[in-house]
């Protein structure tokens, strides 16, 4: 097997989302194997590999490659009786500990939907993450895509006036933010504790490529300096141009596809499905090594 790295729409995309075949990575893997992965990030921000048999273990054991795991304190449920054992593997499923389907109203199922809102995961988080790595277990028979977005190409878009005005921004992210968008705020007081804002900075670059990007999730609801009605019409607008088409690769999944994404550099959404079929996906997180605040401008 040889490994190879091709962009899946080479015409229209030709340096953002590309399909990784020729390697088994539930097996352990050489460093090269490693590096080369790397690059395809670092070149591609969105990586999907299909066909790809993963048990919690070994997903685990695989995405240790590239840093430090997360642990799933976003969730709505941390600290309580989880469905999934390791504290590691986010699940991203629409079913109970029972591995039941979620009723319509079941408060994990309502916070899960801000998933359908454009997003960086863990942006609201001190240290936010690098990399996703998301396995399709069970899939519906249509729809739930995950759509990404290029941060890239969409900060390289931005009129000369605008990247100067982005540039040392810095915004506050939280859930409470997001989920407040679609309406949900059945938060307990600790979880309004979990959940405190924290600061990003709206303009990141590459520690590798020294690409710009703007780094906006439905998390950031605030921006240091500015009354909040007009730090969110602003973030709005440049969600907006950030989620153009052209600037969107659409992921139609099949079973046991793993896709990695790059945190830093991208945002993603969930895309509706039959909330009566099953919908099983597993995430682990590998954190970034620091704040954005402390990166680098
Ligand atoms: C995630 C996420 C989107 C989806 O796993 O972080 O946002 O389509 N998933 O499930
Ligand atoms: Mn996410």
């Amino acid at each position: 097997m040889t490994l190879s790295i091709q962009p899946i729409d080479p015409v229209s995309r030709p340096s953002f989302a590309a399909e990784v075949s020729g390697i088994d990575i539930t097996r352990p893997l050489t460093a090269d194997q490693v590096a080369a992965i790397e690059r395809g990030m670092d070149q591609f921000a969105v990586l999907v590999f299909h066909d790809q048999r993963f048990d919690d273990d070994s997903q685990i054991a695989f995405s240790r490659n590239f840093g430090e795991l997360e642990v799933a304190s976003g969730d709505i449920n941390w600290g309580k009786d989880r469905r999934i054992a390791s504290p590691h593997v986010n699940d991203i499923s629409n079913l109970t500990n029972d591995n039941e389907v979620m009723a319509r109203d079941d408060r994990k199922r309502l916070f899960g939907l801000g998933n359908r809102l454009w997003h960086s995961d863990s942006s609201f988080k001190a240290v936010p993450a690098k990399y996703s790595l998301l396995s399709a277990r069970v899939i519906p028979g249509a729809g739930g895509n995950t759509e990404f977005a290029d941060m890239r190409a969409a900060y390289d878009a931005l009129d000369a006036d605008t990247k100067a005005e982005v540039e040392d921004l810095v915004c506050e992210h939280s859930q409470i933010y997001s989920r407040g968008i679609l309406g949900f705020d059945d938060f307990t007081p600790e979880d309004l504790e979990r959940f405190k804002p924290v600061q990003q900075r709206l303009v990141r670059r590459h520690p590798v490529t020294g690409r710009k990007s703007l780094f906006l999730a439905s998390h950031a609801g605030a921006i240091l300096g500015w009354p909040v009605p007009e730090a969110r019409a602003f973030l709005r607008d440049l969600n907006e141009h950030a989620t153009q088409r052209q600037f969107v690769y659409s992921h139609a999944w099949r079973q046991w596809d793993l896709v990695i994404w790059d945190n830093r550099t991208t945002m993603h959404r969930a895309r509706p499905f039959d909330a009566k079929q099953v919908r099983d996906m597993h995430r682990t997180t590998v954190a970034c090594e620091r704040s954005t605040m402390a990166e680098a401008a």
